[in-house]
């Protein structure tokens, strides 16, 4: 009898907390924030760039009725770190309906960065608009937009490179042309949306910073243990956090949003504030 009622207590307790869990998943953590603050090691940068702060965040995929709150605390939290750069990693758009565009860019232009603010876009933006269609919102809204291009900062006298390709699933990434001109030894940021692009980074370009977004780090992921039930194309290998290979580096993010339902479980929306340091 005693064994019975500890088996019904059992199963009570079990569905109790599950139902929770869901609760959780749904209502709450993909509206919770969190912030990374991480050194991150760069071939090539020199002493007086020690230090350089870069605000990282990708995958919005902006739900105007959802998601503003959340990217408000975004803002505020960048503008109250004034980083020396801030970089937009792609995947603003949900789904393929671009009515969020415009809205989320009106929040983005509150960003503010010493040395300014720089965008890739990622699959979903590039399946449902062209490239250059997003590029020139971004600049009306104060945010260079890098495709398949990059630009050359003047940092206290010393060069530092923003490149920035295509998206990657479906997309025209063009490395030859990204960082074309750019001599190896300028400290250089990639944006790539899509982080297993980083192999191919490597090969182009050996001492790359590269940051990514694309894998929602898993977006639900089990507890302690870590694992991810799953896995998307061009982001199965570098789900999240740093990555070394020979002298160049990567670092991808959680993101912000969620695609399809909107859940996330064990895996909370992420800024990242990177500080650079020389490797
Ligand atoms: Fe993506």
């Amino acid at each position: 009898m005693r064994r019975r009622r500890f088996l019904a207590w059992s199963a009570g307790a079990l569905a109790a907390s599950g139902a929770g869990a869901v609760a959780y998943g749904f209502g709450v953590e993909p509206s919770w924030l969190s912030v990374t603050r991480q050194d991150v090691l760069m071939s090539n940068l020199p002493p007086a760039l020690d230090g350089l702060r870069v605000a990282f965040l990708a995958d919005i995929h902006y739900r105007p009725d959802d998601d503003a709150a959340l990217l408000d605390a975004v803002v505020a939290t960048v503008r109250a770190e004034n980083p020396d750069i801030v970089a937009l990693g792609g995947d603003y758009i949900l789904g393929k309906d671009p009515a969020g565009l415009e809205p989320m860019l009106k929040k983005l232009s509150g960003l503010t960065a010493k040395h300014g603010v720089y965008a890739v876009i990622g699959n979903h933006d590039g399946w449902t608009l062209p490239g250059d269609t997003i590029a020139k919102a971004f600049a009306r809204h104060g945010i260079e937009c890098l495709i398949n291009q990059h630009t050359i900062l003047n940092l206290k006298g010393e060069a530092f490179a923003v490149a920035g390709t295509d998206f990657v699933w479906g997309g025209h990434p063009d490395l030859g042309r990204t960082f074309r001109g750019l001599r190896q030894r300028v400290p250089t940021l990639a944006l790539v949306h899509e982080p297993d692009y980083f192999d191919h980074v490597v090969q182009a370009r050996d001492s790359v910073l590269q940051l990514s977004g694309h894998s929602h780090g898993g977006q639900c992921r089990v507890p302690v243990i870590g694992y991810r039930p799953r896995a998307v194309r061009w982001g199965r290998k570098y789900v999240y956090g740093p990555f070394t290979q020979r002298k160049a580096g990567l670092w991808v993010t959680r993101g912000l949003g969620t695609t399809g339902i909107r859940v996330r479980f064990a895996c909370r929306p992420e800024l990242a504030l990177l500080t650079l340091r020389p490797r």
